[in-house]
């Protein structure tokens, strides 16, 4: 048992929370934005999510047959390159705890005509419903700073994918330049919440993802997170100075 499950309580953004209601806040955001969750990342992102996710896509190593696990893959921007790299002797499983974006993600990706090696399933990542050794990459994308117990998702990861794969953890983190922090603060807390507002009708979401981003562990700590469930060659890269960064550990 990790130390975050024998904890009573947990983080909520800045508010801490019983355990077993986390899950459900979170449910609660994602139910809310679902719909407008794509236009939302390209306006508040200035359409850099896009770049982040081709880093990541481009550095995953995946090709044709592989078998790809999204986790948390809401709308399936990885997914959908995915799909196309693997080609039908492929598979990619997009899984998400939450079917309002599953929803979303399903019929973007039937409109887009790329879902035919894809399979959708709900699961939480941290039990995830997959025998051991599935999968060749797994990537979680802005997913792992919302789940409750972050320690059994990455070993649950580390358990399905296969021996030599690939995890790759994709999520915002701690910037390193104290001008760029003041104005990352400052755009977090005053212009998302209000952007919020004004395109999805829900601000206290958009608070929720400011503060969820300030609760995250930083880079080095989500490293030592990655070793201590088994992973080896944990590193990681900032892109657009610590705003994000992208984790990559293997299984030996
Ligand atoms: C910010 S969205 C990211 C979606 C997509 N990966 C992307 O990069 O655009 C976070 C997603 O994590 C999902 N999620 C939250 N907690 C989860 C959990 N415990 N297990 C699986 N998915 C979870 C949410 O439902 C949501 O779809």
């Amino acid at each position: 048992m990790s130390e975050q499950n024998k904890k009573s309580t947990t983080d909520f953004g800045f508010r801490e929370v019983p355990v077993e209601e986390k899950v459900k806040k979170v449910a609660d955001v994602f139910h809310s934005v679902a719909g407008k969750y794509d236009l939302m990342n390209d306006l508040m992102s200035g359409g850099v999510h896009r770049l982040w996710k081709k880093i990541t896509i481009e550095q995953s190593g995946a090709r044709r047959g592989h078998t790809i696990l999204d986790i948390a893959g809401g709308t399936g921007d990885l997914t959908m390159r995915f799909s196309r790299i693997v080609g039908p002797t492929g598979k990619v499983v997009l899984a998400d705890i939450n079917d309002s974006m599953l929803k979303v993600g399903r019929d973007r990706l039937m409109d887009r005509g790329v879902a035919g090696n894809v399979e959708f399933v709900q699961a939480n990542a941290e039990c995830l419903p997959f025998p051991d050794n599935t999968f060749d990459v797994i990537t979680i994308a802005f997913g792992l700073r919302n789940v409750t117990d972050k320690d059994a998702a990455i070993r649950s990861m580390t358990r399905v994918l296969k021996p030599g794969g690939k995890v790759m953890v994709l999520e915002f983190s701690k910037t390193d330049n104290p001008a760029l922090t003041k104005l990352y603060d400052f755009y977090s807390f005053n212009i998302l919440p209000k952007m919020g507002q004004l395109i999805a009708g829900d601000s206290e979401s958009y608070k929720y993802l400011a503060e969820s981003i300030r609760m995250h562990p930083d880079q080095e700590t989500l490293k030592s997170m990655m070793q201590d469930a088994g992973l080896v060659n944990c590193k990681y890269q900032n892109m657009t100075g610590g705003v994000v960064a992208l984790h990559t550990g293997i299984k030996p």
